[in-house]
């Protein structure tokens, strides 16, 4: 087995070991206000739940190349609302589509025909079809890291799920390492 001390490790290999390890990783699909009030839509996969009560998670928002803001955490600064899309194998394509660099006043959700449904207390709505969608009210916003890297707390405020979704997650998306994905085709349930 290899192994690696952090403090004299190559930047590269250290985010390649953190990418490849902590995995699967599950994925929020992100719905915000734009500033022209079209939806933006992005996937981030540096994402989990923190609490339950009050339900509470965090998504992990680095800055672009040029070290600009992406449009997901300027959004949610200005807003402090967002909603997130669970992603299940039907959405994958249009999942990976809406990660790639769109301008701010593009929205994803028209380019890539996405059907929307208005959220109950949030002001971005929520993707059709998904088995379930929480509705996020920003409690905290921490920089962390050299780069830095944004790391929004969110309270879930409201959520939209199906029954189904309760007793199952068949077919739901995780991201692996590099751009590989894994979609939930077993469950177990240990006695
Ligand atoms: C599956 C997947 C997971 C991603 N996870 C993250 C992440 O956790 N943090 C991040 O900053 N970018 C992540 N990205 C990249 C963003 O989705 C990408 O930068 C996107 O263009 C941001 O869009 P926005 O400018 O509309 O917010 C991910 C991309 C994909 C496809």
């Amino acid at each position: 087995m290899k192994k690696v001390d952090v403090k004299s490790a190559e930047q590269e290999l250290i985010s390649k070991l953190i990418f490849n390890t902590i995995t699967p990783r599950p994925i929020a699909w992100v719905t915000t206000l734009n500033e022209n009030g079209t939806v933006n839509l992005a996937p981030f996969s540096f994402y989990n739940a923190i609490t339950t009560k009050p339900p509470l998670i965090f998504i992990s928002i680095g800055k672009r190349k040029d070290g600009s803001e992406k449009d997901t955490a300027r959004n949610i600064r200005r807003t402090g609302e967002f909603a997130i899309n669970v992603v299940t194998e039907k959405f994958i394509e249009q999942m990976i589509e809406s990660g790639k660099d769109f301008p701010p006043e593009e929205s994803e959700i028209e380019k890539l025909k996405i059907e929307t449904s208005p959220s109950q207390i949030v002001s971005p709505p929520f993707i059709k079809d998904v088995p379930a969608a929480l509705e996020c009210k920003t409690k905290e916003i921490l920089e962390l890291g050299s780069t830095p890297m944004s790391v929004i707390i969110g309270e879930v405020v409201y959520i939209h799920y199906t029954e189904d979704s309760l007793s199952s997650q068949k077919g739901i998306i995780g991201r692996l390492g590099g751009k590989r994905y894994t979609i939930i085709e077993k469950e177990i349930t240990p006695i």
